[in-house]
C-alpha cells in the first residue's frame, strides 16, 4: 500500500444559532436559507481514510465495529461525490469515531462529513481551500459545511455547488460562548435531518421562516460581533422556536420535544429573568442546547444537572476548524 493515500482528519460537530432546515436542491444540498453557528469544542469525529486499488467496495468502520448498513452506503455515496468531482480513484476504507453519542441532536453527521471530506481529500494527495473543503463537506451533510471553517460560521446559501459554502465570521477567542447541553434523550432520533428538509416545505410556515432567515441571520451576526447577549439569545430562542413551528406544522408532522425540553426551556427564560446570560436552541432532537457566556456556564450546568429528566449535562465552549491529524 502506498501510503501517502492514507490522510486522518479530525472536526468538530456544530450547533447552529439561525438554522438550516429545508433545501432549495436536495441533491446538491443547496439549503432553503443561510445559517450560522458555532462549532463545538472538545467533541469531535476522528476519520481515517486509506485509498486503495485492491478493493471493489468502500468498507467503513464507525466507532470500532464494521458497517455494512445505511451509514456505510451515505459514505460511500459521498465518496461517489468526491471520485466524481476531483477524479480520485479506487475504492476507501474509512475508520471514524465519534467521541460523543450520536443521533441525540449533537449533530455528528456535521462532523462526519467534515471530516471524511478533509481526510479523504488529503489522503488523495490534494490540498483543497476552506472554501473548497467546505462546498464539498455539504454534498455529504449540509451542517458539515460549516465544521470545515474555525468558531463562529455562516453558510452561505448559494445558486450553485461553487456557490454555497460557509466561512468564518469571528475566530473562537473572539467570544468565550459555552453551549451546556442537557441530554435528555440518548435514543437514537426516529426521523433523521434527511427525511425533515424534505418535508419542510409542506408546512406552511416555512415560506415565512424562510423569507426571514437573511434578517435574523444579520442580527445574529451583529450581536456576536458587538458580543451583545440579550440581543443573541432574543434572535437564537426565536429562531428555534421557527424551525420547531415548521416541524410540528409539516406534514407528517415531526414532533422532537419531550416532555422535560419544555420544562428546560422554561428554567432556561426564567434564569436569563434572573440575571443569566444564557438562552436555549434545539436541533433536530429533544436534547437543549444552553447557550451562555462562559462566567455563567458553571452555574447553568448545576442547574441542569438538578432538573428531573436530565441524563446528563455536557459542557462545550467555541470550536477550531477541521484539521488534519498526523498519522
Ligand atoms: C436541525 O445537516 O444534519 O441541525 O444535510 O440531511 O445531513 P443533512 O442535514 P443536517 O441538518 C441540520 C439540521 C439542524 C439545523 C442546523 O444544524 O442548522
Amino acid at each position: 500500500m502506498n501510503p501517502s493515500r492514507s490522510a486522518t482528519a479530525r472536526a468538530h460537530p456544530n450547533i447552529a444559532f439561525i438554522k438550516y432546515w429545508g433545501n432549495a436542491d436536495d441533491h446538491l444540498r443547496l439549503p432553503a436559507n443561510p445559517s450560522l453557528s458555532m462549532n463545538l469544542d472538545g467533541l469531535y469525529t476522528e476519520t481515517t481514510v486509506t485509498w486503495r486499488d485492491d478493493l471493489d467496495t468502500d468498507q467503513l468502520t464507525l466507532n470500532g465495529q464494521s458497517d455494512t448498513g445505511a451509514a456505510c452506503r451515505r459514505v460511500s455515496a459521498h465518496l461517489d461525490a468526491l471520485r466524481e468531482r476531483l477524479g480520485i480513484r479506487g475504492f476507501a476504507t474509512v475508520q471514524s469515531a465519534n467521541n460523543f453519542p450520536m443521533g441525540t441532536g449533537i449533530a455528528s453527521s456535521a462532523a462526519s462529513f467534515a471530516a471524511l471530506t478533509l481526510a479523504a481529500t488529503s489522503a488523495a494527495g490534494l490540498t483543497l481551500s476552506e472554501r473548497e473543503l467546505s462546498t464539498l463537506a455539504r454534498l455529504g451533510s449540509g451542517s458539515a459545511a460549516r465544521s470545515i471553517p474555525g468558531g463562529y460560521v455562516e453558510w452561505h446559501v448559494g445558486q450553485t455547488h461553487e456557490e454555497s459554502f460557509a466561512e468564518s465570521i469571528a475566530q473562537p477567542e473572539y467570544w468565550a460562548l459555552v453551549d451546556v447541553i442537557a441530554v435528555v434523550s440518548g435514543q437514537h432520533k426516529k426521523v433523521g435531518s434527511q427525511e425533515g428538509h424534505r418535508t419542510a416545505a409542506t408546512s406552511d410556515l416555512q415560506a415565512a421562516r424562510v423569507t426571514g432567515a437573511a434578517g435574523r441571520l444579520a442580527t445574529c451576526k451583529a450581536a456576536i460581533l458587538e458580543r451583545n447577549f440579550a440581543t443573541f439569545a432574543e434572535v437564537v430562542e426565536h429562531d428555534s422556536n421557527l424551525m420547531h413551528a415548521v416541524m410540528m406544522t409539516s406534514r407528517p408532522p415531526l414532533f422532537y420535544w419531550l416532555p422535560a425540553t419544555l420544562a428546560i426551556m422554561e428554567q432556561v427564560r426564567q434564569w436569563r429573568q434572573d440575571g443569566l446570560s444564557v438562552c436555549y436552541t434545539l436541533d433536530a432532537g429533544p436534547n437543549v442546547h444552553c447557550i451562555c457566556v462562559k462566567q455563567d456556564a458553571e452555574q447553568v450546568r448545576q442547574g441542569l444537572a438538578a432538573l428531573s429528566g436530565v441524563q446528563e449535562v455536557r459542557v462545550a465552549g467555541v470550536g477550531g476548524p477541521a484539521q488534519r491529524v498526523n498519522n
